[in-house]
């Protein structure tokens, strides 16, 4: 069943294709496929740009490692001048449910004081990795913050920073591809699939 699925996920993907990346470990389901995701990611973008003032400081910061394809198709589709860091960030280890310990480990070099700040994240699950990150970051005075997050389980109870650009809601699965892991596996898959 996995495999037709697949091939609807991201056409061009091959079964051989699809079992080389996984190494025949069985997926649930295509949660996402990639045409559908391009399609989003697009519109996103076209939101971010229209958002700012054309003389906007805007300074997008990437959360590793999972926002990284995300990331990076939707920069490309964002019209206008931007800088780009990274923070990364660590709160799961290899389970599938938040540890809760948020810790940071990499600060972005760039200055974040006076800056219009996009932060990129792959999916909004109990919220403590945007409420640690959000604290931190306004202590060091932007000019504004936004979140944008491909995916948001809305199961965040206390999220100090709602997500202004949210490509698909998620459902309560745990879910992989497109950037996101399981324990570093799956993160090259052209979709989102639950597992
Ligand atoms: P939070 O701190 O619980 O909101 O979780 C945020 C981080 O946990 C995300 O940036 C992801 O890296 C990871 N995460 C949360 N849910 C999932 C999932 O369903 N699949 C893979 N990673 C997830
Ligand atoms: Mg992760």
């Amino acid at each position: 069943m996995m495999n037709d699925q697949a091939r609807a996920g991201a056409p061009y993907l091959t079964e051989e294709g699809l079992r080389a990346r996984t190494g025949g470990r069985e997926l649930k389901r295509v949660v996402f496929g990639a045409e559908a995701i391009d399609v989003r990611v697009r519109e996103m973008a076209a939101e971010i740009t229209e958002h700012y003032d054309p003389a906007d400081d805007v300074l997008v910061l990437g959360l590793l490692k999972g926002s990284f394809i995300f990331l990076s198709d939707l920069v490309r589709h964002i019209d206008r001048p931007l800088h780009l860091d990274f923070i990364v960030a660590s709160s799961y280890g290899a389970g599938t449910t938040s540890s809760g310990d948020v810790k940071l480990l990499y600060d972005p070099t760039a200055p974040i004081e006076g800056r219009h700040i996009i932060l990129v994240e792959d999916i909004v699950d109990s919220g403590n990795t945007i409420n640690r990150l959000a604290r931190a970051l306004e202590y060091r005075s932007p000019a504004s913050i936004e979140l944008c997050a491909l995916l948001h389980k809305h199961i965040a109870e206390d999220l100090e920073l709602e997500p202004r650009w949210v490509g698909f809601d998620a459902p309560e699965e745990f879910l992989v591809g497109y950037g996101l892991d399981h324990a570093e596996d799956f993160r090259h898959l052209p979709f989102v699939a639950s597992i």
